[in-house]
Protein backbone atom coordinates (compact mmCIF):
# COMPACT_ATOMS: atom_id res chain seq x y z
CA UNK A 1 0.00 0.00 0.00
CA UNK A 2 1.11 3.19 -1.20
CA UNK A 3 0.61 5.81 1.87
CA UNK A 4 0.66 9.93 2.25
CA UNK A 5 0.01 11.93 5.30
CA UNK A 6 -0.39 15.77 5.22
CA UNK A 7 1.35 16.57 2.66
CA UNK A 8 2.01 20.08 2.26
CA UNK A 9 4.50 21.85 -0.36
CA UNK A 10 4.56 25.58 -1.10
CA UNK A 11 6.49 27.71 -3.36
CA UNK A 12 8.26 30.73 -2.12
CA UNK A 13 7.89 33.45 -5.02
CA UNK A 14 9.04 36.65 -4.89
CA UNK A 15 5.39 37.55 -5.62
CA UNK A 16 4.29 35.73 -2.77
CA UNK A 17 3.93 32.46 -1.63
CA UNK A 18 1.96 29.60 -3.49
CA UNK A 19 0.64 26.79 -1.59
CA UNK A 20 0.27 24.17 -4.39
CA UNK A 21 -0.13 21.27 -1.71
CA UNK A 22 -2.09 21.97 1.21
CA UNK A 23 -2.38 18.84 3.71
CA UNK A 24 -2.85 16.10 1.17
CA UNK A 25 -3.18 12.43 2.41
CA UNK A 26 -4.05 9.61 0.33
CA UNK A 27 -3.94 5.76 0.51
CA UNK A 28 -3.05 3.64 -2.89
CA UNK A 29 -3.99 -0.26 -2.53
CA UNK A 30 -2.14 -2.93 -4.30
CA UNK A 31 -3.37 -3.06 -8.22
CA UNK A 32 -5.43 -0.21 -7.80
CA UNK A 33 -6.05 2.43 -10.20
CA UNK A 34 -6.07 6.66 -8.30
CA UNK A 35 -7.55 9.35 -10.08
CA UNK A 36 -6.34 12.75 -9.47
CA UNK A 37 -8.82 15.60 -10.49
CA UNK A 38 -8.41 19.16 -10.31
CA UNK A 39 -8.28 22.69 -12.28
CA UNK A 40 -5.36 23.88 -14.22
CA UNK A 41 -2.66 24.19 -11.29
CA UNK A 42 -4.30 22.99 -8.65
CA UNK A 43 -1.42 20.95 -7.73
CA UNK A 44 -1.87 17.18 -9.75
CA UNK A 45 1.84 17.61 -11.08
CA UNK A 46 3.48 18.82 -8.03
CA UNK A 47 1.93 16.32 -6.11
CA UNK A 48 3.29 13.38 -8.42
CA UNK A 49 6.74 15.23 -8.57
CA UNK A 50 6.67 15.19 -4.89
CA UNK A 51 5.83 11.54 -4.75
CA UNK A 52 9.31 10.39 -6.48
CA UNK A 53 10.79 13.44 -4.69
CA UNK A 54 11.41 15.28 -7.88
CA UNK A 55 10.03 18.03 -5.69
CA UNK A 56 10.53 17.96 -1.94
CA UNK A 57 7.60 18.59 0.26
CA UNK A 58 8.02 20.73 2.77
CA UNK A 59 6.30 18.67 5.39
CA UNK A 60 4.37 15.41 6.05
CA UNK A 61 5.04 11.73 5.58
CA UNK A 62 4.69 9.24 2.84
CA UNK A 63 5.59 5.48 2.25
CA UNK A 64 6.33 4.44 -1.61
CA UNK A 65 8.49 2.84 -3.70
CA UNK A 66 9.17 -0.11 -1.32
CA UNK A 67 10.58 2.24 1.44
CA UNK A 68 9.62 2.59 5.24
CA UNK A 69 7.67 5.65 5.87
CA UNK A 70 9.64 8.72 5.03
CA UNK A 71 9.24 12.21 7.37
CA UNK A 72 9.40 15.70 5.02
CA UNK A 73 10.75 17.89 7.56
CA UNK A 74 11.47 21.64 6.58
CA UNK A 75 11.65 20.52 3.10
CA UNK A 76 13.93 17.44 3.60
CA UNK A 77 13.53 14.11 3.72
CA UNK A 78 14.17 11.76 6.81
CA UNK A 79 14.19 8.12 7.08
CA UNK A 80 14.34 6.57 9.92
CA UNK A 81 15.32 9.81 11.40
CA UNK A 82 18.15 10.34 9.28
CA UNK A 83 18.10 12.21 6.40
CA UNK A 84 17.84 10.54 3.09
CA UNK A 85 21.40 9.50 1.14
CA UNK A 86 20.94 10.90 -2.49
CA UNK A 87 21.86 7.24 -3.12
CA UNK A 88 18.37 6.53 -1.37
CA UNK A 89 16.48 9.21 -3.18
CA UNK A 90 17.63 7.65 -6.62
CA UNK A 91 16.77 4.05 -5.24
CA UNK A 92 13.38 5.58 -4.20
CA UNK A 93 12.87 6.72 -8.09
CA UNK A 94 13.92 3.44 -9.44
CA UNK A 95 10.86 1.61 -7.39
CA UNK A 96 8.69 4.35 -9.16
CA UNK A 97 7.57 4.50 -12.91
CA UNK A 98 7.34 7.66 -14.57
CA UNK A 99 4.76 8.25 -17.96
CA UNK A 100 4.71 12.09 -18.88
CA UNK A 101 2.66 13.96 -21.40
CA UNK A 102 5.86 14.73 -23.63
CA UNK A 103 6.54 10.94 -23.36
CA UNK A 104 10.39 11.81 -22.60
CA UNK A 105 11.94 9.81 -24.58
CA UNK A 106 15.88 10.07 -25.66
CA UNK A 107 15.44 10.88 -29.55
CA UNK A 108 18.94 9.78 -30.46
CA UNK A 109 18.67 6.77 -29.26
CA UNK A 110 16.44 3.77 -30.77
CA UNK A 111 13.53 2.26 -28.82
CA UNK A 112 15.54 -1.20 -27.32
CA UNK A 113 17.79 1.46 -25.87
CA UNK A 114 15.47 4.02 -24.13
CA UNK A 115 13.91 0.76 -23.05
CA UNK A 116 16.80 -1.14 -21.66
CA UNK A 117 17.98 3.02 -20.32
CA UNK A 118 16.71 2.18 -17.02
CA UNK A 119 17.83 -1.13 -16.41
CA UNK A 120 20.85 -0.12 -16.70
CA UNK A 121 22.34 -0.24 -13.45
CA UNK A 122 20.52 -3.12 -12.12
CA UNK A 123 22.79 -5.47 -13.03
CA UNK A 124 21.01 -7.63 -15.10
CA UNK A 125 23.59 -8.90 -18.19
CA UNK A 126 22.99 -7.99 -21.54
CA UNK A 127 20.99 -11.50 -22.56
CA UNK A 128 18.81 -10.50 -19.25
CA UNK A 129 18.03 -6.55 -20.17
CA UNK A 130 17.48 -7.92 -23.86
CA UNK A 131 14.95 -10.60 -23.00
CA UNK A 132 13.23 -7.60 -20.93
CA UNK A 133 12.88 -5.24 -23.28
CA UNK A 134 11.29 -7.64 -25.32
CA UNK A 135 9.00 -9.12 -23.11
CA UNK A 136 8.01 -5.22 -22.35
CA UNK A 137 7.85 -4.47 -26.22
CA UNK A 138 5.65 -8.05 -26.57
CA UNK A 139 3.68 -6.25 -23.52
CA UNK A 140 2.65 -2.66 -25.17
CA UNK A 141 2.12 -4.48 -28.58
CA UNK A 142 5.55 -3.01 -30.44
CA UNK A 143 7.11 -5.94 -30.74
CA UNK A 144 8.36 -4.85 -34.25
CA UNK A 145 9.67 -1.46 -33.34
CA UNK A 146 12.91 -2.58 -31.53
CA UNK A 147 15.36 -1.01 -33.88
CA UNK A 148 13.08 2.22 -34.64
CA UNK A 149 13.63 6.15 -33.28
CA UNK A 150 11.17 7.86 -31.58
CA UNK A 151 10.97 10.11 -34.41
CA UNK A 152 9.79 7.14 -36.67
CA UNK A 153 6.50 6.91 -34.14
CA UNK A 154 2.95 8.33 -33.70
CA UNK A 155 2.33 10.24 -30.67
CA UNK A 156 0.63 6.68 -29.13
CA UNK A 157 3.34 4.23 -29.77
CA UNK A 158 6.00 6.69 -28.09
CA UNK A 159 3.58 6.83 -25.21
CA UNK A 160 3.65 2.47 -25.42
CA UNK A 161 7.55 3.04 -25.58
CA UNK A 162 7.66 5.42 -22.50
CA UNK A 163 5.16 3.04 -20.83
CA UNK A 164 7.63 0.19 -21.16
CA UNK A 165 10.54 2.27 -20.32
CA UNK A 166 8.46 3.15 -16.70
CA UNK A 167 7.78 -0.69 -16.04
CA UNK A 168 11.00 -2.07 -17.38
CA UNK A 169 12.50 -2.32 -13.54
CA UNK A 170 9.33 -3.52 -11.79
CA UNK A 171 8.29 -0.53 -10.39
CA UNK A 172 6.59 -0.58 -6.68
CA UNK A 173 3.51 1.89 -8.62
CA UNK A 174 3.14 4.00 -12.02
CA UNK A 175 2.83 7.44 -11.87
CA UNK A 176 1.26 9.28 -14.38
CA UNK A 177 1.18 13.34 -15.61
CA UNK A 178 -1.57 13.91 -17.96
CA UNK A 179 -0.50 10.90 -19.95
CA UNK A 180 -2.80 11.02 -23.19
CA UNK A 181 -3.26 14.90 -22.59
CA UNK A 182 -0.98 15.13 -25.80
CA UNK A 183 -3.05 12.05 -27.71
CA UNK A 184 -5.44 12.54 -30.74
CA UNK A 185 -9.14 10.40 -29.24
CA UNK A 186 -8.06 7.26 -30.73
CA UNK A 187 -4.77 7.22 -29.46
CA UNK A 188 -5.88 8.14 -25.82
CA UNK A 189 -8.49 5.72 -26.10
CA UNK A 190 -5.83 2.88 -26.69
CA UNK A 191 -3.29 4.26 -24.56
CA UNK A 192 -6.31 4.31 -21.49
CA UNK A 193 -7.27 0.61 -22.72
CA UNK A 194 -3.74 -0.81 -22.66
CA UNK A 195 -2.86 0.52 -19.01
CA UNK A 196 -6.11 -0.77 -17.80
CA UNK A 197 -5.14 -4.27 -19.06
CA UNK A 198 -1.32 -3.91 -17.61
CA UNK A 199 -2.70 -2.82 -14.66
CA UNK A 200 -4.94 -6.21 -14.40
CA UNK A 201 -2.56 -8.33 -15.48
CA UNK A 202 0.45 -6.69 -13.85
CA UNK A 203 -1.14 -4.92 -10.60
CA UNK A 204 0.90 -2.44 -10.60
CA UNK A 205 -0.73 0.19 -8.72
CA UNK A 206 -1.52 3.07 -11.26
CA UNK A 207 -1.82 6.83 -9.97
CA UNK A 208 -2.88 9.18 -12.60
CA UNK A 209 -3.52 12.82 -13.44
CA UNK A 210 -6.48 13.64 -15.21
CA UNK A 211 -7.42 11.16 -18.01
CA UNK A 212 -11.10 10.24 -19.28
CA UNK A 213 -11.28 6.58 -17.46
CA UNK A 214 -14.03 4.31 -17.73
N1 LIG B 1 8.65 24.91 -9.73
C1 LIG B 1 7.68 25.76 -9.40
N2 LIG B 1 8.00 26.99 -8.91
C2 LIG B 1 7.03 27.84 -8.52
N3 LIG B 1 5.72 27.58 -8.59
C3 LIG B 1 5.33 26.39 -9.08
C4 LIG B 1 6.29 25.42 -9.50
N4 LIG B 1 5.63 24.32 -9.93
C5 LIG B 1 4.32 24.59 -9.79
N5 LIG B 1 4.13 25.84 -9.27
C6 LIG B 1 2.83 26.44 -8.93
O1 LIG B 1 2.13 25.53 -8.10
C7 LIG B 1 0.75 25.47 -8.47
C8 LIG B 1 0.40 24.05 -8.88
O2 LIG B 1 1.01 23.74 -10.12
P1 LIG B 1 0.92 22.32 -10.82
O3 LIG B 1 1.23 21.29 -9.83
O4 LIG B 1 1.73 22.36 -12.06
O5 LIG B 1 -0.64 22.22 -11.18
P2 LIG B 1 -1.43 21.26 -12.20
O6 LIG B 1 -0.51 20.18 -12.62
O7 LIG B 1 -2.61 20.78 -11.41
O8 LIG B 1 -1.86 22.13 -13.33
C9 LIG B 1 0.56 26.49 -9.57
O9 LIG B 1 0.12 27.68 -8.99
C10 LIG B 1 1.95 26.64 -10.14
O10 LIG B 1 2.13 27.92 -10.71
MG1 LIG C 1 0.07 19.53 -14.45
Amino acid sequence: MIEVNHLNKTFRLKGGDVAALRDVSLQIREGSVYGVIGYSGAGKSTLVRCLNLLEVPDSGTMTIGGFDEITLREGKPYLQGKLMTARQQNQLRRGIGMIFQHFNLLDRSTVFDNIAYPLKYTGRSRAQIENRVKELLALVGLTDKIDVYPSQLSGGQKQRVAIARALAADPKILLSDEATSALDPDATESILSLLKDLNRKLGTPLLSSPMRWR
